[in-house]
């Protein structure tokens, strides 16, 4: 598979690329050659006949299978989930406190596509998971250099989310194999989860009691205590990053954009994280005083929505921020709890975590500054 020239390429070894925003948000589900790409490591190119992915740990029955006999003998399962990397949006906590060493992630480290694959709680069923069994780390066939050693890039899960059905031992992707980039020949599946559990070119499945000891367990994706850094860390307490958060992103129009005065066509995406779905985004531009609810793409469990909102921007030359409220259900309840949106980072040691509104209607909410100016009347975004 060839990327999209597109991609703007962050580094090259390790292979990091995301896609312009605008691009991003031009479909539901992004083209795969466009899909933005995290690696850690140089990328393998592995031989579907040969590779085999062990199932073992706490477990009654281990087991060793190639990608040939999960699709043979367990059933398969398609499901659209968007992936999203812990570091998206990094170059706004660097606007606030440098990172170094850190890939500055914008706010298109996440793609959506179609996923085909086994449920892993259908494997772990077939394996017979032992009592006391609390976690599901996942190893990667790719060889990371850290601190003098190689070992393949893993992390864990808790077994009760490794038995949700859209957990996924995934071999297609937009309805074509995975390519070498996205993991070929198999990969784990977590939607709704920081894109680092859901660990490509997967060669291992452990069941266990604690969570996975790999270094982007135990050593990355952690967050801190605002006055701990990366050399007084005592990484045992760091908090393990897990599931998303809610967030939301405004593509369009674009930070700097000259706009003329009228009518505005506001498109953006919105993520609740874990299994939910966002259910209205409002969007002003008159610091509150009046709301537009804007238009949303379809919705589905564990993946992103689009949306899109027309405003009126009818009195120039004042400064307007644009804000979006979200609204998600969390269990089936619609969520009218005080919330904060956090942005954490990962791999840093310390937490960097800015609120960028705590909301004061008891409705979720969340802020992207855009600063617009017009021809004409203009409007300076905040
Ligand atoms: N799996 C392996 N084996 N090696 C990696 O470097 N990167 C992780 C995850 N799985 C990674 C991995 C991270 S941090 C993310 S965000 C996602 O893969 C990105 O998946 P993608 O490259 O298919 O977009």
């Amino acid at each position: 598979m060839t990327k999209d020239r597109r991609l703007e390429v962050l580094s090259i070894e390790p292979f990091n690329a995301q896609p312009p925003l605008r691009e991003l948000l031009a479909a539901p589900v992004t083209p795969t050659p466009l899909f933005f790409a995290r690696n850690h490591a140089p990328i393998p190119r592995l031989d579907e006949a040969s590779h085999l992915l062990s199932v073992d740990g706490m477990v009654r029955r281990p087991l060793a299978l190639r990608p040939g006999d999960l699709r043979a003998n367990f059933p398969a399962v398609e499901i659209t989930a968007t992936l999203q990397c812990a570091g998206n949006r990094r170059d706004e906590l660097i606007r606030v406190r440098p990172i170094p060493g850190e890939t500055p992630w914008g706010p298109s480290a996440l793609s959506t596509a179609t996923w085909r694959g086994t449920p892993l709680a259908a494997v772990l069923e077939a394996a017979g998971v032992l009592d006391g069994a609390a976690h599901v780390a996942f190893l990667g066939r790719d060889q990371v250099e850290k601190e003098g050693r190689r070992f393949g890039f893993g992390g864990s899960i808790p077994l009760e989310r490794a038995l949700q059905h859209d957990v996924l031992l995934a071999w297609e992707m937009n309805g074509e194999a995975l390519s070498a980039e996205h993991g070929f020949p198999l990969r784990a599946l977590v939607p709704g989860w920081i894109g680092a559990r859901s660990v490509k070119w997967l060669g291992e499945v452990v069941v266990q009691r604690e969570p996975s000891d790999n270094w982007y367990q135990q050593r990355a994706y952690k967050v801190f205590p605002t006055h701990i850094d990366k050399d007084s860390a005592d990484w045992a307490s760091g908090l393990m990053l897990g599931e998303l958060g809610l967030t939301s992103v405004i593509g369009d129009p674009a930070d700097g954009q000259e706009l003329a005065a009228g009518e505005v066509v506001v498109r953006g995406y919105a993520m609740a994280g874990g299994s939910r779905t966002v259910e209205r985004v409002e969007v002003t531009a008159d610091h509150g005083a009046s709301w537009t609810v804007a238009e949303l793409g379809e919705g589905v469990a564990g993946a992103w929505r689009l949306w899109e909102a027309r405003l009126a921007l009818d009195h120039g030359g004042h400064e307007h921020a644009l804000v979006v409220i979200l609204e998600h259900e969390r269990g089936g309840v619609r969520q009218r709890a005080l919330h904060r949106r956090e942005h954490t980072c990962d791999v840093v040691g310390r937490e960097v975590r800015v609120v960028l509104l705590v909301e004061a209607h008891q409705l979720l909410r969340s802020r992207h500054h855009a600063r617009l100016r017009g021809r004409g009347p203009r409007y300076r975004h905040e």
